[in-house]
């Protein structure tokens, strides 16, 4: 909010609905900065995505069992099966998962992931230094464009491109994002070439969607309480 909790504290002392929500909340109105903090922690807390299409297939089974198979839609279980598979000369796969990790794909640690250089004339974000940066949750990220931390990308198809064939080298770029064999041999940094085929874009993009919650998304609980 671009303040110390302090300002934010008299702030909300002199905006007259604030007061008796903190009466209701806490059985005072007394607006601290502990009862702000408590508050807030609370409404992140509440704030859980659990009931998109690919929760359900993993309610009703561990991927690639029948029941999980069944529960989501052929071109989706394709896209989850790329977006988990290594990719490998002969096999199938996008190797997304090796960053994107868990339930809820996100990134344990910062990583760069080769995106082409900005115009360095302008204010640019270096992240947690050499460009590298942690990759959000991709729950609901079907609903959320544009798409890294620059929004640069518009679309998830724009996304899955950049991965297939536009990961650029540079002296940082990610391992996994690099050529296998030039990492055995030693060879200069060569960017990674997925060779995905259409479906296959189609498939993981439909694999992306099957994360949107719209239980989640549409739970008046989180909506703007001001609208
Ligand atoms: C080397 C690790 C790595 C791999 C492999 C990887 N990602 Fe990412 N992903 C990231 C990071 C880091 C970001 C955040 C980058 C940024 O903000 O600039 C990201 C961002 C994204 C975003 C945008 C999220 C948002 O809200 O802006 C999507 C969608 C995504 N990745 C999907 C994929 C898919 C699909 C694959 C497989 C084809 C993949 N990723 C492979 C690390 C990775």
């Amino acid at each position: 909010m671009g303040m110390p909790l302090e300002r934010l504290q008299s702030k909300l002392e002199q905006i007259d609905y604030y007061p008796p929500l903190f009466r209701e909340a806490f059985g005072s109105p007394a607006i601290t900065t502990d009862r702000v903090a408590r508050a807030l922690a609370q409404f992140v807390r509440a704030l859980v995505s659990h009931r998109s299409p690919y929760d359900r297939a993993r309610a009703a089974g561990p991927p690639g069992s029948a029941t999980f198979d069944a529960a989501l839609p052929e071109l989706s279980r394709l896209g989850h099966r790329l977006f988990v598979a290594e990719p490998g000369q002969g096999a199938r796969g996008a190797g997304c998962a090796r960053c994107h990790v868990s339930d809820v794909q996100i990134s344990l640690s910062p990583r760069n992931i080769g995106l082409a250089k900005q115009d360095l004339a302008q204010d640019v974000d270096q992240g947690a230094n050499d460009e590298r940066f942690k990759a959000p949750s991709l729950r609901n990220v079907a609903v959320r464009p544009p798409y890294m931390h620059d929004g640069r990308f518009a679309t998830l198809r724009e996304v899955i491109e950049h991965y297939d064939r536009q990961v650029e080298a540079n002296p940082f770029l990610d391992m996994t994002l690099m050529d296998r064999r030039v990492a055995v041999t030693g060879g200069p940094v060569r960017p990674i070439r997925l060779e995905l085929t259409e479906r296959e874009i189609d498939a993981l993009i439909a694999f992306l969607h099957s994360l949107t919650d719209e239980a989640f998304l549409a739970d008046r609980r989180f909506s703007d309480p001001f609208s």
